[in-house]
Order: C-alpha cells, then structure tokens, then sequence
C-alpha cells in the first residue's frame, strides 16, 4: 500500500496506524473531549503551523493556511484533476442515488426512498442553512479557480473573517445605502413577496443584499430576509426604549452579539460535539493561533472542512406548509414542496424547486418544518442529513444561478467543485494533519473505494472526503477528529479574536432580548431570534 511521509517526518505510519475501534476510541461521540485531549503538545504542533496560523499574520483581507504541510497529491501529475472528478461524477461514490423521479413530498416522508441518505436525528432541517448562512458571512473566494494552483495568502477573501454579518450589513448604511430604507437609515428595505416578507429584489429578480450567495436558495434567502427584521425590530426595540438619534450602531451590536452567543451555544455545538467546544474554551485553541486583529480565514477550513456541510443537505424540502392553496394537491399544496434544485425549474418564473432569484407569493418559509418551536409544532419538524459521503443528488446539478458571480465555471457539479478546490489550494491529505496533531489516523483501509483512482488516495486522502468519512465512522451526527478540530477551532478562534464579537470585548455578556416565551433568560436560540423578526409560525398563522 502506498503510503506519504508526514511533514515533519516524526510519526511512523506504523504509529499512527490504528483501528476502527481505536478511532472510535479516539474520537468517537459519547467518549467526551477524548479526540480533542489526544492532541500532540503545542511544540510538537507549533512545528507543522504556518507563521500566519501561529500569530504572526499581517492581514484579515486573505485566505491563509494553518498547516505547512506537503499537498495530499503530487498535483503535476496530468491525470489528478480527471480522478478528482471521477469521485465526485453524478452516479459515482459521493452521489446519494436519491429516487428523485418519486418527487418532492415522497422524499421527505418515507425514509424508505433515502436508504442511501439516512436523516441525522440530532439536526433539525434549519441546521444546514444556518450552516451555509455562517460559510457566507466569513469566507468568500471570488478569484482562485478550479484546479489550478493558487497562493492562498495573495487571494483577497470578500468577506470579513469574523461573525459580524458583513453579508447582511454591507458598509452599513453610508457605505451601502441601496440595503437601506431611504425613509429611515437605520433600517433595511424588506419587501413582500405576495403573502410574507421577501428579499428586495432588482426588475430582473435578483435580490439587493450584500452577498448574492444568501438568495442561492429558498430557505437561505428567507434566513437572509428573517436577520433584516430581526434587525428592523430591534431598532425599534431601542426607540421603545427611548434612544434617540440614531440607533443603528447600537442595533447592530445587539443583532451581532445575539447571533454570535448562537453560534457559540447552539450551532457549534451540532456541528462539532459540545465537548470539542469546551475543550477549545477551556484548554485553547492549539492549531488556529493568529493575533487579535489579524485572524484570516485557512484554506483547510474554506476548502475542505467547513464544506462538510454539503453533507447535510437534503434533496427536497417542505417549504411551508399552507403557502399554496391554489397549487396542486398531488405535489403537495396546500404545502409548498421542492427539491432543493431541479432542472425542471430552469426558465420558470416561479420554479417547482427550491432555489432563490424568483419571486411569488408561495415562495417564503415556514420555519416549524426547520426549527423546533415546541409544542404542536415539533410535529412539524425535519431532519439533515447525516454528515457522510452520501451526497444529496440535487448538488450533483446545480443551477447555473448557485454558482456565485465570478466563479460560474464548470461543472456543475458540487462535489466535483470540492475535490478540484483541493488541488486549488494545495490541501494536505486528512491523514497527515492527523499525524501532525497527534490524533488517531483513518488509514486506508478506511477507503478501499478509493483505490481504483490512482495517487495513493486511500492512504492520502483529499480532506474534504477524509472529514466526511471520519464523521461517519463515528454515526454522522457530528464531525470528528480533524474535521471537528479544524471547524471547532476557526469558529471559536474568529469569535474570540474579532473585535465585533462580544467574545473579544465583553465575554461575560450575556443575551438581553426576550426569547419565544416574551421572558428575557439570558440565553438566546434560532426559534427566538426568528420570534422576535416575527417570522415565526404563530405570527404568521401557519
Ligand atoms: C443547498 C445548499 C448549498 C449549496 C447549493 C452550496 C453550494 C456551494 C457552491 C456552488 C460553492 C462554490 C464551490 C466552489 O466553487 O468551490 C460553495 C462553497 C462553499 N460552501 Fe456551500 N453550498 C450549500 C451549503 C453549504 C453548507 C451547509 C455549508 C457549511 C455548513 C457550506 C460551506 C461552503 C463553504 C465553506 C464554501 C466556500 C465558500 C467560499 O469561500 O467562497 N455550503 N457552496
């Protein structure tokens, strides 16, 4: 078997090498913060850390690298980019093989059709959007291209890396007064799309919002629309409460701090287990160690870890459940069903499917089938997708209108786009970041479908589909040892180093706005803040 020396030449493959078992051992839900504890000591990790990802960055502006390690491939090698694509093909190892020919409202009801594609028990449908509307906020890359080998840190990143919304602010209100009500400048315009609020959107539908990437679809554009009110009604808050002059800036803290105590406390947690997140709070991050004020964002985290939301992804959606009383009843209506993307929906003015750039009056959400409001609502609730390498097979034909301005080049097809970006920034292979923290190995014996592609990618692994595979191998309701650490310490690391995050500036804050019951607690979740935007399923009465 093929195997790759590590950076730092210190870790025998024979070492590292481990079982199944010892993995699960290592890092395995339910074990505690064990995976997180088997970290090698900082000097031996510091010695495989890049000068930026050790503290001595200069600027936010670029992408970067944590890890000075080799690439997972030999990248000059012609025929790498073809094998990549073969891995992530439609029909090939990655796609889910979804029946989408039995349609929307089957695939969301009979778990039978996803045999392939199981539900994650612990993540209700709203997680991946949340997911993408973070990935959003702090990382976009509108210059690298597929395949072709980039420089991470001389590649400008569009959005800030810290949790700040600069993806729904903009410059703010003089920076960026089209996001604006002209009529009062400190909130934004919100429009109707027939029935309930909608994004505002140009003659030709495309939506006036800081980042094009939050109408790529539905239910984004809807959590894009739900933080404008929440926004908007917390100005108002402010002026019930007798501010005067403007507001904004104070609103904009409050809208910042209570979506970054949710990061902290709700969200990161799902994606990562919450004894990574306290073994990151209490004993520190050990990888990702930048300045305050010069935090980047890693590749290994834009390019590979962090996309383990693709995962998650389901094929169809409920939408909302009574948006549509004038649709058909045999796709669904009153209930408003989609996949997530269907072909059949290119050139239709209000699409059958899910993605964003359309306007009519179905086309909002009804969040009770994605967070959980409790009561007779809970029955409502949906399930993600397990974190996996079952792909859902909308990703593997996207629509033209998912592949943000500048970066429309084929394919088409996510998980192809995902391998490719691994050339793209040079990744190392999950195994020898492994090595290099000290943290158990998945060896080749973990991939043995991956042997028929050449490169010695069983024993070398692209980390994307290394961090999928680790999750799996431990249930799929969260991620795992690389894959959890890389994600648990960027997250925490951008929250903590920012200086608009109360972590930075005020970390014993704690959540002042009322939650779903009207009581203010001191905690603050999703159900609250889309409460408190009064998009909810009681203000909207269904
Ligand atoms: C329907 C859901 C989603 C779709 C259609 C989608 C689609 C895409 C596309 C087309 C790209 C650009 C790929 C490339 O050219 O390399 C991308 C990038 C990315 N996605 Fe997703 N995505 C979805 C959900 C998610 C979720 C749930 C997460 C994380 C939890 C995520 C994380 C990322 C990250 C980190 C990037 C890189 C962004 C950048 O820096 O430019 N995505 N996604």
């Amino acid at each position: 078997m093929e195997q790759k020396q590590t950076g730092t030449g210190q870790d025998s493959n024979a070492r590292a090498r481990i079982s199944r078992r010892g993995f699960l051992a290592g890092v395995g839900a339910g074990v505690g913060a064990a995976g997180a504890l088997a970290l090698r000591p900082a000097e031996a990790i510091a010695e495989v850390l890049t000068p930026r990802a050790a503290g001595l960055a200069t600027s936010p502006d670029h992408f970067g690298r944590i890890f000075n390690l080799p690439p997972f491939a030999d990248l000059a090698v012609p025929d790498l980019p073809a094998a990549l694509r073969a891995i992530g093909a439609p029909g090939g190892l990655l796609d889910a093989k979804d029946a989408l020919d039995q349609g929307p409202v089957l695939l969301l009801t009979n778990p039978a059709l996803s045999a392939n594609n199981p539900d994650n028990p612990n993540h209700t449908a709203g997680t991946t959007f949340m997911g993408q509307f973070l990935d959003h906020d702090i990382t976009f890359d509108q210059t690298s291209k597929l395949g072709v080998i980039t420089e991470p840190t001389t590649t400008p990143n569009q959005r800030t890396p810290a949790f700040d919304l600069d993806s729904v602010y903009g410059g703010g209100p003089t920076v960026t007064p089209a996001l604006y009500d002209p009529a009062d400048t400190d909130k934004f315009v919100v429009e109707s799309g027939g029935l309930f609020e909608d994004l505002p959107r140009r003659a030709d539908n495309s939506a006036i919002i800081a980042d094009p990437r939050n109408d790529e679809n539905l239910i984004l554009g809807g959590l894009h629309a739900a933080f404008l009110l929440f926004h908007n009604h917390v100005v108002d808050l402010l002026r019930s409460q007798g501010q005067t002059g403007s507001v904004f800036a104070p609103a904009q803290q409050l809208v910042r701090w209570h979506y970054q105590w949710m990061i902290l406390h709700e969200f990161l947690p799902l994606f990562v287990g919450q004894a990574v997140v306290n073994d990151i709070l209490t004993n520190g991050r050990k990888v990702y160690r930048p300045a305050a004020g010069q935090q980047f964002m890693p590749v290994e985290f834009q390019g590979a870890a962090y996309r383990f939301g693709h995962s998650m992804v389901r094929p169809s959606y409920r939408a909302n459940l009574a948006g549509d009383p004038g649709g058909n009843p045999a796709t669904g209506a009153p209930a408003f069903f989609g996949l997530i993307f269907d072909s059949a929906g290119n050139g239709q003015a209000d699409p059958v499917d899910l993605r964003g750039g359309a306007r009519a009056p179905r086309r909002f959400i009804g969040w009770q089938t994605f967070f959980d409001f409790g009561g007779s609502f809970t029955t409502a609730l949906r399930h993600n997708k397990l974190i996996d390498t079952h792909i859902s097979s909308p990703l593997f034909n996207l629509p033209i209108g998912a592949i943000a301005p500048g970066t429309e080049q084929a394919p088409l097809v996510l998980p192809q786009r995902n391998l490719l970006r691994q050339m793209t920034w040079s990744i190392p292979s999950g195994q020898i970041i492994a090595q290099a923290l000290g943290i158990p190995v998945l060896w080749a014996e973990h991939f043995p479908e991956l042997q028929q592609f050449g490169h010695g990618l069983p024993s070398s692994t692209p980390l994307w589909y290394y961090v999928l595979r680790e999750a799996e191998t431990v249930g799929g309701q969260t991620l795992a040892g690389v894959g959890a650490r890389i994600v648990g310490e960027v997250f925490i690391g951008l929250l903590q180093l920012a200086s608009t995050s109360y972590l930075a500036t005020n970390p014993t804050w704690r959540p002042t706005l009322p939650q779903q019951s009207g009581a203010v607690t001191g905690d603050f979740r999703m159900v609250d803040l889309l409460t408190f935007a009064k998009v909810d399923p009681t203000s909207r009465g269904q």
